[in-house]
């Protein structure tokens, strides 16, 4: 089916709407035995060690999640260090917690639902410093580098891409594939809605991560899928491309043209028992998947303008910190700190707090379907419980403006935690962010695979709020929610959008003694 015929998307978003039927109608449980393993392993593939002792960047969490560094004026190409430090923080074990079994599970840098970790990493870049041209594999268990191809094959993505600037320019794409079953395995078809939030938490770690090293990094959506999922040799039934991230400025010339391009059949180690498929998940990927560089140049740039409406209601203005202002803590810091916080204390948090959480979150991300620069795709709704200097309520973030559009005062704590499929999390939080999408002009402009696109910016914006919240010694935790429950409850305002991705903020409870 192809990018342009919108049913697909719309089928697949309606048919994987979370509501208080479907919830208790579902008779899927978890199948323990039968889990999947959280690593990719090849086992005939030597390992080329990362290095683990890199010294740190030290730049500030607020400014590197707010920055999009600009066009160097020399060139800007990661060595192994910088690569060590841009996969460690965005896909790196972080965190170790021992189970009552006596084995350890693994947590690592970017939120994932479930802490199902199904995205892989893979970079495809030329000669390094330290590093030769080739195409690899990221292993997160032991944090190491396995080579899928040698020789530049930079050249495929050229292609695949319509020669998309930031990716011709690029010394390194890191690639970023999702695994269907490691996260179906819970969550059943609505996987494929995690994708663009599990790539995009990580997405937002790395571009901090690439800001923190003054390394240019582009998001890039549009690309021929099968060429990618063919470079990297992935089993499409599995596993397929979602996204990737130009890194970096190369001084030399465009990539060479790509030579023939084997199958290379390379083993992997299987994730459980058996796999279950979903295929309305790859029903979704293959109708919002681009067959030409022609479909791709047509595809990428020109995001939908949004008309701002006219304020209904009161608006108050934010009152972001200014740098002088802002913790300093480093990304790096922030990053091993970050975790999903499991009790909020129903504290409040103040305006200033919550503005500079905004204000640094959507300053913009460099991506091929926000043209011009600072455009975005979903939009930011909120329930506030316990802001200093903002009445309880739902408002509206007005991001042009810099303001906040309050749509109904109240007390509407038992509403957030019912939206939030009826967890305390976002009644306990001093505010929940919804991200909402008008998917009508976005599908228009961008077909299925706006889609792909708009729950990724979400996941991405979520992941930058993660990292806000924590730089700023609050918690955070990303949340799933009942659909149409979220939207009718913006509405009139927010009639005819669609609920992409909650997050709840605000100020962890203390552990109790012994917990
Ligand atoms: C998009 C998204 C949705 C999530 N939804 C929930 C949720 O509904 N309930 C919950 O308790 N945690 C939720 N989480 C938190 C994850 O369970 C958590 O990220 C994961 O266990 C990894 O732990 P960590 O974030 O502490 O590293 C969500 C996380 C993300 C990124």
């Amino acid at each position: 089916m192809s990018n342009s015929n919108l049913d697909a998307a719309w089928r697949y978003h309606n048919d994987t709407k979370h509501s208080y039927q479907s919830i208790r109608s579902n008779p899927h449980y978890l199948d323990w035995r039968n889990q999947p393993q959280p690593f990719k392993v090849y086992p005939k593939l030597d390992a080329i060690p990362l290095p683990r002792q890199v010294p740190q960047t030290g730049m500030a969490a607020l400014s590197a999640i707010s920055t999009i560094p600009g066009e160097p004026e020399s060139a800007a190409v990661p060595e192994m260090n910088a690569l060590a430090l841009l996969l460690y923080y965005s896909a790196g074990v972080t965190k170790q917690k021992r189970l009552p079994g006596g084995e350890s599970f693994f947590f690592r840098a970017a939120a994932c639902t479930g802490a199902l970790y199904e995205f892989e990493l893979y970079l495809v870049c030329g000669t390094l410093p330290g590093l030769d041209a080739g195409v690899y594999h990221f292993g997160v268990a032991d944090f190491s580098l396995r080579r899928l191809r040698q020789g530049d094959w930079r050249g495929v993505l050229a292609d695949a891409t319509g020669a998309e600037p930031a990716i011709v320019r690029a010394p390194l794409v890191i690639v970023c594939a999702g695994t269907y079953w490691r996260n179906a395995w819970k969550y059943q078809a609505r996987t494929y809605r995690h994708f663009g939030w599990d790539n995009g938490t990580i997405i937002a770690n790395l571009l901090a991560m690439c800001a923190a090293l003054r390394l240019p990094a582009e998001v890039v959506m549009g690309f021929v899928d099968e060429e990618v999922n063919r470079l990297l040799d992935l089993d499409t039934h599995r596993e397929v491309t979602f996204s990737m991230v130009a890194v970096g400025r190369t001084p030399a010339d465009p990539p060479p043209p790509p030579g023939e391009m084997q199958r290379l059949g390379l083993e992997t180690m299987p994730l459980s028992r058996e796999e279950v498929d979903y295929p309305v998940m790859r029903e979704m990927h293959g109708s919002s998947s681009l067959t030409s560089a022609g479909n791709v140049r047509a595809w990428r740039g020109k995001t939908p303008a949004k008309p701002l409406s006219a304020t209904s209601g009161r608006a108050i203005r934010m009152e972001p910190l200014s740098d002088l202002e802002i913790r300093l803590d480093d990304i790096e810091q922030v990053i091993l700190r970050r975790g999903s916080t499991r009790q909020f204390a129903r504290e409040p948090i103040t305006l200033g707090q919550l503005s500079t959480l905004l204000d640094r979150a959507t300053r913009g991300v460099s991506a091929d379907f926000l043209s011009p620069a600072g455009g975005q795709l979903n939009d930011v709704y909120l329930i506030v419980n316990a802001v200093e200097g903002l009445s309880p309520g739902a408002y509206f973030f007005r991001r042009e403006e810099g303001s906040l559009e309050l749509l109904k005062e109240g007390d509407f704590r038992e509403q957030a935690a019912y939206l939030g499929l009826e967890q305390e999390l976002p009644g306990d939080a001093s505010v929940a962010v919804f991200f909402l999408a008008d998917l009508r002009p976005i599908l228009e402009r961008f077909g299925n695979r706006g889609y792909r696109a708009t729950q990724l910016e979400a996941g991405i914006l979520g992941g930058k709020l993660y990292l806000a919240a924590y730089a700023q010694r609050l918690g955070a935790s990303g949340l799933t929610f009942f659909d149409d429950d979220v939207t009718n409850f913006f509405s009139p305002h927010a009639a005819g959008k669609s609920a992409i991705f909650l997050t709840a903020i605000g100020r962890a409870a203390r552990k109790r003694p012994g917990c």
